[in-house]
C-alpha cells in the first residue's frame, strides 16, 4: 500500500474505533455476543447475574494472568483486549507523525468520546470534561471553587487521601475550615447516614464532600439523600465515583450533586489513565480551571481539558470500553458483580473465626468487602494468601478498619472465588504457618 493510501486508511480505522459501530469491540466480539445476548434476553438482570454460559462470554474478552488471582479490581481495573487492542493501534499511529497523527485525526475523536460518556452518564455532553484520573477531576473541583477564609467544607474520615488532602491544602492556604464526620462501618441506616452529615453543617459550610462507594471497605452511601439535606442548608455537593461509575447503574443527575469526579481505569475497565469530571452546567462558570484556560471564567466545560499534550490513544481507547461496558449492559454487570461478591463472602461468614466489615444489603455495597480472620492483621493476611496461594489483595488498616478488601470484576469466575473460600477457610482453620 503507497504511503499516503496507508494514511488514509489509518485515519479511517482511527475514525470508525472511535465512532461508529465498526469498531474494534464490534470486529472482535459482535457475532459471538449477540448469540450470548439472545439466549439470556427474556430473563432479568438478577437472573442472568448466575448464567455461567453467559458470563463465561465475557470473561473471555479480558487476558487476566493465569498466574495469580486478581482479587483488587478496585485499586484499578484490567481493560478487556479490544481495548488494549484499541490503544495499541492509536500509538501505532500517533508515533508514525505525533503532531498530526494526535492534533489532527485523534483529536478529532474527542467530541463524538463526550457525547458517548454523556449517554452513559445520562447527563448533558456539555456538563461532561476527559481528563486522567478521578484525583485530577476532583482536585480540579476542589482548587477550582471559589472558597474562602472561614468557608467551611464537610468530608468524612473514609473519603480518598488524595481529596482529605487537598481540602488540607486548601485549609492552610486559603483558611478554608474542613471538618470530617466519621462511621463505624458497615451501616445499614440511611437516616443515621445523612443525620451524621446534617449534625457537622453550620451557616458557614459551603460544599459537602460524599465518596460515593467507599474504598476503603465498600459501603454504598446514600449521596441523593446527602445531597438533598446538604442543598437544603445551602451547601453544594461535590460527589467521588471512582468507585462507583461503570459499576452501579446510575444517572449522574439522579444523585442531586453539583460535581462529580471519576477514574474510568476503575470498574468501566478503560485504558489505565483515563478519567472524567461532571459539573452541573450552571456552575462552570465559577469553577477556576486547574490549568491555564485562556478565559477561566468561560461557561464551556472543555476549560478543563487544556492539560497539555497527554496520550490520545488512552483517551480514544475509552470509547471501546464503553462499547465492551455498553454490550454487557450496567444493570447486568452490577447484578453480577454483587452476586460475585455474595458468593464469597456468604460462604466465608460461615466459617469460624472470619469476619466480614462490609453489609450484604445490595443498598449499601456492591464489588467491594472487607473479610478479617481471627489471628492474622491484614498484612500478615495479604501476604500470607499471596505467598501462599497467589491470591492478590488489599490489607486495609485505617480508622479502626483491620480487614483485607477483596474485589471481584465481570471475569472473576466462580472457580476463582472457590479458591479464594477455601483459602480462607485454611487459614482460619490456624493453619498459621
Ligand atoms: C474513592 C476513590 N477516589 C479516588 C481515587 C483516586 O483514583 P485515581 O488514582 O484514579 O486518581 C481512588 C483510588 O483508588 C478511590 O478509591
Amino acid at each position: 500500500m503507497a504511503q499516503h493510501d496507508r494514511r488514509s486508511f489509518l485515519k479511517l480505522t482511527a475514525l470508525a474505533g472511535a465512532f461508529s459501530s465498526n469498531s474494534f469491540f464490534q470486529q472482535a466480539h459482535a457475532e459471538e455476543w449477540q448469540a450470548a445476548a439472545s439466549a439470556v434476553h427474556h430473563h432479568d438482570a438478577a437472573t442472568v447475574a448466575q448464567n455461567e454460559d453467559f458470563w463465561s462470554v465475557i470473561q473471555r474478552g479480558y487476558s487476566v494472568s493465569p498466574l495469580i488471582l486478581n482479587l483488587n479490581n478496585g485499586g484499578v481495573s484490567p481493560a478487556p483486549i479490544v481495548v488494549q487492542e484499541a490503544v495499541a493501534r492509536y500509538n501505532q499511529m500517533t508515533n508514525e507523525g505525533p503532531s498530526y497523527f494526535m492534533w489532527q485525526i485523534l483529536d478529532q475523536g474527542r467530541e463524538p468520546l463526550r457525547q458517548k460518556l454523556a449517554r452513559l452518564a445520562g447527563a448533558s455532553a456539555e456538563e461532561i470534561a476527559i481528563n486522567r484520573n478521578a484525583t485530577e477531576a476532583l482536585n480540579t473541583i476542589i482548587y477550582g471553587l471559589p472558597l474562602k477564609t472561614g468557608d467551611e467544607v464537610v468530608g468524612c474520615k473514609f473519603d480518598y487521601p488524595n481529596m482529605m488532602n487537598a481540602y488540607r491544602q486548601r485549609a492552610e492556604r486559603d483558611g478554608i475550615v474542613y471538618k470530617q464526620v466519621t462511621f463505624k462501618f458497615p451501616v445499614e441506616d440511611v437516616d443515621a447516614i445523612v443525620k451524621t452529615y446534617e449534625q457537622a453543617m453550620t451557616p458557614r459550610t459551603k460544599l459537602v464532600h460524599i465518596t460515593h462507594v467507599v474504598n476503603w471497605v465498600g459501603q454504598i452511601m446514600p449521596v441523593q439523600q446527602i445531597a438533598d439535606m446538604a442543598h437544603a442548608h445551602g451547601a453544594e455537593v461535590i460527589v467521588d465515583g471512582a468507585h462507583s461509575f461503570g459499576l452501579l447503574d446510575f444517572r449522574i443527575p439522579d444523585l442531586h450533586c453539583d460535581y462529580f469526579g471519576t477514574s474510568l481505569h476503575k470498574f468501566l475497565s478503560a485504558p489505565i489513565g483515563s478519567g472524567m469530571m461532571w459539573v452541573k452546567q450552571e456552575k462552570i462558570a465559577k469553577l477556576w480551571p486547574l490549568t491555564c484556560y485562556g478565559d477561566p471564567h468561560s461557561p464551556n466545560i472543555r476549560k478543563f481539558e487544556a492539560l497539555g499534550t497527554r496520550s490520545f490513544p488512552i483517551e480514544q481507547g475509552i470509547g471501546e470500553a464503553i462499547n465492551f461496558h455498553e454490550a454487557i449492559g450496567s444493570r447486568r454487570k452490577q447484578e453480577r458483580i454483587h452476586y460475585l461478591k455474595s458468593y464469597w463472602a456468604t460462604r466465608v461468614r460461615e466459617i469460624k473465626g472470619v469476619t466480614l466489615h462490609t453489609s450484604l444489603d445490595p443498598r449499601f455495597s456492591c464489588a467491594i468487602c472487607g473479610v478479617s480472620v481471627e489471628g492474622y492483621t491484614p498484612t500478615e493476611l495479604m501476604n500470607t494468601l499471596f505467598d501462599r496461594y497467589k491470591i492478590h489483595t488489599v490489607g486495609i488498616d485505617y480508622e479502626g478498619v483491620r480487614c483485607i478488601r477483596v474485589t471481584p470484576h465481570v471475569y472473576t469466575t466462580l472457580a476463582d472465588l472457590d479458591r479464594f473460600v477455601n483459602a480462607i477457610g485454611e487459614l482460619a482453620a490456624g493453619k498459621k504457618a
